[in-house]
């Protein structure tokens, strides 16, 4: 997503610059060429050789050493992005002033590119109103804030303070660098499910499918940029449990637990998005013990799963807008749009199988579906574009 990209990493000095190194080895990972900045004192937070190390770029603290000057301006003008993270309370109060007296203050004053800044000091500091005025003051100048989250503190107190996981930084970056729509989502609340399930047969054996979680999970991280709340109900799979304030998630095994926790925040939720791959069966009985084996064949008795999508609709309100997911091999906007129907659903998002297999895949070729006839096909693209074009469109026929 970052290929390409031009970053500058800004650490200044707090306890959580520890953070910068995860979030240093994410940019890295998403293919950003990243020089990093510290203040003077941040040294004493993090190693220089680390920062070098990772980002595979000299880590630059001071303007000028005894055979070389560096060129704050041009470094500056290099970037795509700065990255402030974390931002101490000293740093804020010399950015909000304009205070030049060290490398880190002239590249920032001389950058000509967005810059993001996460704060991160103890809960008194981050109240008191001076570092209330300075924030005003920076975000006028056209800079970023990327909030704070409240929780354990450096001091060993609990509250607000916390820089920002390094997640949460990331994903305002690529709000930012690519034109995001942000916060068009803020007062909504959004149930998304996403995975599989997995139906138990006995205690060591379960019906399942190979979803891998991840369209689900896309979605929820574009809501939560988009500032909704999120309600992510998450089947068993192996991907990371995103780390986002904006999104709480839920993790559950078979159907019947997904619609236990669906249902339980469906009639506050302004958008569902059921995104998981149900099983459509479960076997009639779980067996207590382990199912051993027989001389000759084994038939399983199965019965029919809740259909969560088709309940939803059900109890749905004009006011609220429900979509589900299709994955046809043939007729596919005919079936699509017989589920919508059948669903009662607002739209249906059809991925096409032609392109080969989706499980576990980072792209997706997706059509979206809509009552009257309407139909939106979209290119392949990685499942977070996918995501965008998805919250795109319900937005602009849902308002
Ligand atoms: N769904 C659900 N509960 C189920 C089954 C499916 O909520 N028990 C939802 C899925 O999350 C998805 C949509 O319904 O949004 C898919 O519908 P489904 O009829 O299961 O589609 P396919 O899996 O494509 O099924 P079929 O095998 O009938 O084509």
């Amino acid at each position: 997503m970052l290929k390409g990209k031009k970053i500058i990493l800004a650490i200044s000095a707090s306890i959580a610059a520890y953070k910068s190194i995860l979030l240093l080895r994410l940019l890295v990972k998403q293919g950003a060429e990243v020089k990093v900045v510290l203040t003077p004192a941040a040294k004493d937070f993090v190693s220089p050789l680390t920062l070098a190390t990772l980002s595979k770029n000299e880590v630059l603290v001071d303007l000028a050493n005894n055979h070389s000057w560096a060129n704050h301006v041009m470094l500056g003008r290099w970037a795509d992005a700065m990255i402030v993270a974390p931002l101490s309370c000293n740093t804020l109060a010399k950015m909000a002033t304009g205070i030049c007296d060290n490398l880190f203050m002239a590249v920032y004053l001389s950058a000509t590119c967005p810059v993001l800044f996460a704060p991160a000091m103890d809960e008194d500091m981050w109240i008191h109103p001076s570092t209330k005025n300075n924030i005003k003051t920076i975000q006028s100048y056209g800079n970023i804030l990327i909030k704070p989250g409240s929780g354990e503190l450096a001091s060993g107190l609990v509250g607000e303070g916390r820089m920002a996981e390094p997640e949460e930084i990331m994903s305002s970056l690529e709000a930012h660098l690519l034109n995001r729509q942000q916060n068009d989502l803020a007062d909504k609340s959004v149930l998304i499910t996403a995975g599989p399930t997995h139906e138990k047969l006995d205690p060591v054996r379960y019906i399942g499918n190979h979803s891998s979680g991840k369209m689900g999970v896309a979605i929820a991280e574009e809501c939560a940029m988009r500032g909704a709340k999120v309600t992510l109900v998450l089947g068993p799979s192996g991907i990371a449990i995103p780390n986002n304030k904006n999104i709480n998630t839920v993790l559950v095994e078979s159907a019947d637990e997904m619609y236990a926790a669906c249902n339980k925040v469906f009639a506050e939720s302004h958008i569902a998005i059921m995104a998981a791959a149900v099983a459509d069966y479960k076997p009639a009985q779980i067996s207590e013990t382990k199912i051993k084996k027989k001389e000759h064949e084994l038939s399983l008795q199965l019965v029919k799963n809740i259909d969560i999508l088709q309940t939803l609709g059900t109890q749905k309100t004009n006011a609220q807008c429900l979509v589900g997911f299709a994955l046809e091999t043939n007729n596919e906007i005919e079936n699509a749009t017989e589920k919508l129907n059948n669903k009662n659903a607002d739209f249906i998002v059809l991925n096409s199988l032609q392109q080969g297999n989706i499980f576990g895949a980072a792209s997706n070729t997706i059509t979206i579906i809509g009552k009257n006839n309407f139909i939106q096909k979209f290119e392949n693209k990685s499942k977070k574009l996918v995501a965008k074009d998805i919250i795109d469109t319900i937005l602009a026929k849902y308002k």
